[in-house]
């Protein structure tokens, strides 16, 4: 696997602490902004405030308009316990109108907790539809903090100003939908492969405007700063190189900052800290503990927020592993995983589903585009190992058994995996070890339409992108029915979906340097749509 200081960066970033100590500990300070129109929270004793299970700031069906907002209305708030991944919902009079809560927030004495709070907000729902994966999360029971805390007169802080900023987003968001579309000189969403394209681009608008990340200067190379840019775990160096290379989302100063990104790799990890063989994960626990210790330590955001306004990133296997680590990272932070298996633990209100993309050369040249369905003589095709439970049982059923679906577990001599891609109408995508597969996003690089086979997965984008106008989810017990399933997709709706292929493939595309609507872009509109979620108070 190379790494991304051979193989694409254009330059070495492994400087050191210098700006970021100076604001250490750096306190925010009480600045009065005269005019500011408040966003502040009213009575809110509980820390963590949640509002709402379904939470993405577009709908097809919700009235936006009574959706957010309201928490504080009153003051009658019903404090709930708290926890980000709880059904557990803070009841919440849904007919308050936001301009209830602004006018509330507009009054000055705003009693807070010693911490600064997070409130989890009510955008909207269905965007992102978890109602199906809701339940399979067990609720946590444990409080953060003590529920009841000292009232204190408040002022405005940069964190303030910084929230209305985002309040100003999420109310242009929510006007999107009753908007003409935007015009925009690369590209105008359109379609039904999105929920809800003129929120989403509105949103991703927003996003250009003002969204900042602020990425932690600690640490050093191989396992900081730094990361695999080819192989299947080759996201995880292309995020990092681009946001650390980024002028127009990367601040330097964490005041300015909505997101703080942990710029470990967990394929870095595996590969210079874990031991090989040893079946030991304590090496790879403890290197992200201190790095916790250290920013936690040095730096007041961690703890303001306990984690909710930072982001890691893992395309390898042990992600979800790796943020155990740490109690409040697996609770309370956006985990950007393409392990995305619900069964443990991903949340998709809260984390990103980082999509897979095996990059073999570093670059995506000369693996994308394909012929259309007349040239295109397979019904189906797969070629893989027999990892995990999904794919023994399709290569049980298919391997070899039938002329129209390529099923191999080793394709024969001579045969190219990238031209039968290419010459397939319908590219299988079984889970293997992890549910994420590379297959998809090669689906979608070669105009197959990906057939998702797999249990648990949230596929990437599953907040604006609607999946089913575009590929075919086919449930592992109806693995014996799969060419009937394929067959009775008629010709015409076929065409119509390779064609939504073709049209949402930029937002696979890896580029560098990143392009706008770019698999990058997405990314980072994915980690922005969690943090319009909710919303941070000051402890001032
Ligand atoms: C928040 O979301 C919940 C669950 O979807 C819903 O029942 C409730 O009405 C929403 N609250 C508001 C204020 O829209
Ligand atoms: C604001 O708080 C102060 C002291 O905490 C209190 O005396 C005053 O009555 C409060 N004002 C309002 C409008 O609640
Ligand atoms: C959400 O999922 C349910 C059940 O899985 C489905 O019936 C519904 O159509 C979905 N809604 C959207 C907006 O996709
Ligand atoms: C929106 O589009 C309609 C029809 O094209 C046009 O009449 C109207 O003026 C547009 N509204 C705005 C605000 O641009
Ligand atoms: C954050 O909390 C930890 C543990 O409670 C503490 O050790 C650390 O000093 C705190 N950090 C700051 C900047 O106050
Ligand atoms: C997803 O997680 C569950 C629970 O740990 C596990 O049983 C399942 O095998 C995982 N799926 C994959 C494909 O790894």
């Amino acid at each position: 696997m190379g790494n991304c200081k051979r193989n694409c960066c254009a330059r070495w970033w492994g400087s050191k602490t210098t700006s970021s100590t100076k604001l250490l500990l750096f306190m925010v300070p009480l600045i009065v902004v005269a005019g500011l129109v408040s966003v502040l929270g009213t009575s809110n004793t509980s820390n963590w405030v949640f509002i709402a299970n379904r939470p993405f700031p577009w709908s097809s069906s919700v009235d936006l308009s009574s959706s957010m907002e309201v928490s504080d209305s009153s003051g009658k708030q019903r404090e709930g316990v708290v926890d980000i991944r709880s059904r557990a919902v803070v009841a919440v009079d849904a007919h308050d109108k936001e301009e209830k809560a602004i006018s509330d927030d507009t009054l000055l004495n705003h009693s807070l907790s010693p911490i600064q709070t997070v409130q989890q907000l009510n955008i909207s729902e269905d965007t992102l539809n978890v109602s199906k994966i809701w339940p399979t999360i067990a609720p946590m029971n444990e409080p953060f903090l003590p529920l009841t805390t000292p009232r204190r007169e408040r002022k405005f802080s940069i964190l303030d100003r910084t929230e209305a900023g985002l309040l100003q987003a999420r109310a242009a968001i929510r006007e999107a939908k009753n908007e003409n579309e935007t015009a925009d000189p690369d590209y105008v969403p359109v379609g039904p492969m999105y929920w809800n394209p003129k929120a989403f681009h509105r949103s991703y608008l927003e996003m250009e405007k003002q969204f900042k990340v602020f990425v932690y200067e600690e640490g050093e190379p191989p396992v900081y700063h730094n990361g695999p840019c080819k192989s299947i775990y080759a996201m995880e160096g292309n995020f990092m190189h681009a946001i650390e290379m980024n002028n127009q989302f990367r601040t330097k100063d964490p005041e300015k900052a909505h997101v703080f990104f942990l710029p470990f790799s967990v394929a870095m990890m595996v590969q210079f800290v874990y031991v090989r063989d040893s079946h030991d994960f304590s090496p790879i626990r403890k290197t992200v503990t201190d790095y916790i210790d250290l920013i936690s330590g040095r730096y007041p955001y961690w703890n303001r927020s306990l984690g909710a306004d930072h982001f890691m990133l893992a395309c390898h296997d042990w992600g979800p592993e790796t943020s155990f680590s740490v109690p409040n990272l697996y609770k309370n932070s956006i985990r950007v995983l393409c392990n995305a298996n619900t069964s443990e633990g991903f949340n998709p209100a809260k984390d990103v589903s980082f999509p897979e993309i095996n990059l073999q050369t570093g670059r995506i040249h000369g693996f994308v585009g394909g012929p259309s369905a007349s040239k295109r003589p397979f019904l189906a095709f797969f070629a893989g190992g027999v990892h995990g439970p999904i794919r023994p049982v399709l290569l049980e059923h298919w391997e070899n058994k039938d002329e129209d679906m390529k099923v191999h577990q080793y394709l024969p001599k001579g045969v190219s995996y990238y031209e039968m891609l290419r010459k397939s109408k319908f590219c299988l995508c079984p889970s293997g070890y992890e549910v994420a597969s590379p297959r998809l996003v090669e689906a979608i690089y070669t105009g197959c339409v990906p057939v998702l086979i797999s249990e648990h997965y949230v596929p990437p984008f599953s907040d604006v992108l609607n999946w089913k106008a575009f590929s075919v989810e086919v449930s592992v017990k109806d693995i014996p029915n799969l060419k009937k399933i394929l067959m009775s997709i008629s010709p015409r709706q076929f065409i119509r979906m390779q064609r939504r292929v073709g049209l949402i493939r930029r937002h696979f595309e890896v580029h560098s340097p990143p392009q706008r609507f770019d698999v990058f872009h997405m990314i980072l509109h994915s980690v922005w749509l969690r943090r319009l979620n909710f919303r941070l108070h000051d402890d001032q």
